[in-house]
């Protein structure tokens, strides 16, 4: 049976980013696939600490030196079939776990080598799913596509495959916007977008779950 993993760079474990994820895995399974969400604020890891273990020429490439709860993540996706990267925008960029999550998978899998592009063992299907405040014209405004762009093309090198890539604009952050300083925002406006475009932000999750594997 193959194996999508979901990987969270959320600290809200049932936020945005995590539905769109559970959607996505709602797609993998009803292709027959079995699926792992994997909560990244709940684990206790750092990004990567340069020891160059994975370049070293008397190990074998690929492997990530530190051992903490990401080791075994790592291990998971090299063993998967399907990797969904799901992360919220903070000031314009991955959330720091998503970043720390793609410095230990992507640099253990890259030698400084003229040859070798990656040791990842196999093609992995695989996508980034993004979730920000920020409309599709501030995405444009900002070069966001560009800024992003930057790790998917490392991805598709790395995991061997295409990028497939999702952005969820103008979420809905506050479950009461009424209790918090929000007066940038319009409540209204955005609580209509919520009920009328995340759902279909949700169908192209599940969509592209059920594709990758
Ligand atoms: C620390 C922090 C920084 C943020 N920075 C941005 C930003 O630069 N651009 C943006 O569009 N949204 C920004 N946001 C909003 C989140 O990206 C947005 O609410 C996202 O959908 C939250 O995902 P979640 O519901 O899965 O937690 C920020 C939120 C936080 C907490």
């Amino acid at each position: 049976m193959k194996k999508l993993i979901a990987v969270s760079g959320s600290p809200r474990r049932n936020g945005n980013t995590a539905e769109l994820l559970r959607h996505a895995m709602r797609g993998a399974e009803d292709a027959g696939a079995e699926t792992e969400l994997v909560q990244l604020y709940g684990l206790k890891f750092t990004g990567c600490l340069s020891c160059f273990y994975c370049k070293r020429k008397d190990v074998p490439h690929g492997v990530c030196a530190l051992k903490d709860d990401l080791a075994p993540v790592l291990q998971r996706v090299k063993e998967a079939d399907a990797l969904i990267m799901g992360a919220p925008i903070y000031f314009m960029n991955l959330s720091a776990g998503m970043l720390a999550f793609i410095e230990r998978l992507f640099f253990s899998n890259y030698i400084y080598s003229e040859k070798i592009p990656t040791v990842f063992p196999k093609p992995l299907p695989h996508a980034f799913f993004y979730t920000m405040n920020m409309t599709e014209a501030h995405v444009e405004q900002f070069g966001m596509r560009e800024k992003l762009g930057v790790y998917e093309g490392s991805a598709a090198r790395l995991l061997r495959a295409p990028t497939e890539s999702l952005y969820a604009y103008n979420t809905y952050q506050f479950s009461d916007y009424s209790k918090y300083e929000s007066s940038i925002f319009n409540e209204a406006e955005k609580a209509a977008y919520r009920k009328e475009v995340f759902p279909k932000q949700c169908e192209e999750a599940y969509n592209i779950g059920k594709a990758l594997v």
